[in-house]
């Protein structure tokens, strides 16, 4: 069994007494730019086919001596505090989702709370990988619906630059370094928030995108394709295989549950892995090409920074259509998936 839960949308009564809104988003990406074009100059490979292929134009990479996944979560959260016109003390919980953390302990989520002045807000990591920050929306989400907190931090980050082997060319194209975030508050209408949300994870798949960090951990078919120890190690195919039919799979559950059709969906925030991959969803569920948000020709692949960075991108430009549904949607290593329909 995976989680479903529905909240408000098809219930006559609702039992719940609070609802959620986002108070305000925040992001951050590196001020540095990696393109296609600079791939050209040290690996064998081509704008033209990284744009066919993925969709990507260029993606932001961290200066490793100044920037990481620490110091993009806390900028985000700065600015979706800012915007939410509230303090970092009136937060009850900082969840920040990421993999790519710099230190084992304390997690991230700790350091953005002491740095932002958050003390004695709870705080902790979620790692759920591309699908980290839908993840963590649903289970702020929650939490401040059973009325256990009232202002959570959500923070999607990382800095995948780190963990990607610039001298292979089938992963490292892929990914870039960003965060998002969102404050999540009490409202006083219940009827607000997520009406309908689902998680799930096959870890029977989790060979497909590791991290390997010890020989013993090594798949033995990757043994001998000269990968190296602390590098992601991904096979393209079968990610693009699972991605292509969970992603639809998800939103047509997230619709079906909820009852909404196609036009009653305001916009689809979602996971930016591939442009083909979301290209291909967009088409079968039949969504015009402005309900589904794509940036990756910008960041590239982000991971758990990507639905944070793209509804931040939305709120700035004042596309998040008012009295209209959003689906939130995400899928990745684990293999994990999420979906998180809002009224907002
Ligand atoms: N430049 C030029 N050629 C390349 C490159 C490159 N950067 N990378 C691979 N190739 C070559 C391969 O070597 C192969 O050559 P060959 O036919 O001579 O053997 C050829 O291109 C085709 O390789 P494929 O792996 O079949 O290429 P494909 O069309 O599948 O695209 C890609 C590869 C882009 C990685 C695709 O499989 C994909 O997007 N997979 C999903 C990956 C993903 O989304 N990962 C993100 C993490 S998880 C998540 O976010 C859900």
């Amino acid at each position: 069994m995976s989680i479903h839960s529905a909240s408000t949308a098809s219930a006559s009564t609702n039992a719940f007494l609070h609802g959620v809104r986002i108070a305000g988003t925040g992001s951050a990406v590196p001020p540095q730019v990696l393109s296609n074009l600079d791939f050209e100059k040290f690996l064998d490979t081509s704008d033209e086919w990284i744009q066919q292929r993925t969709g990507i134009r260029e993606r932001r990479v961290c200066d490793p001596l100044t920037e990481g996944t620490f110091t993009l979560s806390r900028d985000a959260l700065a600015r979706a505090l800012e915007a939410s016109k509230m303090k970092a003390s009136e937060l009850d919980l900082i969840i920040c989702a990421t993999c790519t953390g710099e230190m084992g302990c304390p997690s991230t989520a700790c350091r953005i709370g002491g740095e932002l002045g958050a003390a004695p807000a709870a705080a902790f990591d979620l790692v759920a990988a591309c699908s980290g920050f839908v993840y963590s929306l649903n289970v702020a989400e929650t939490m401040i619906r059973a009325g256990r907190a009232r202002s959570v931090g959500v923070v999607g980050c990382d800095a995948m630059s780190g963990l990607v082997d610039y001298c292979e060319r089938t992963v490292s194209i892929l990914f870039g370094d960003a965060a998002g975030a969102a404050v999540l508050t009490r409202d006083a209408d219940p009827s607000k928030g997520c009406i309908y949300q689902a998680m799930g994870a096959d870890g029977s798949g989790w060979r497909s995108l590791y991290i390997p960090r010890r020989p013993q951990e090594l798949q033995p078919a990757d043994r001998t394709s000269g990968i190296r120890l602390g590098y992601l190690q991904m096979d393209g195919r079968e990610v693009f295989k699972f991605a292509v039919s969970k992603f639809r799979e998800v939103i047509e559950d997230a619709m079906a549950k909820t009852g909404l059709a196609v036009e009653d969906i305001g916009q689809v925030v979602c996971h930016q892995s591939n442009a083909r991959i979301i290209e291909a969803a967009r088409e079968k569920i039949g969504f015009r090409h402005d309900q589904v948000y794509v940036n990756i020709d910008r960041y590239g692949n982000s991971s758990a920074g990507s639905v944070g960075l793209c509804l931040d991108e939305l709120v700035q430009a004042g596309k998040i259509p008012a009295g209209k549904p959003i689906i939130f949607v995400a899928f990745g290593g684990g293999l994990t998936w999420a979906s998180s329909v809002w009224k907002i």
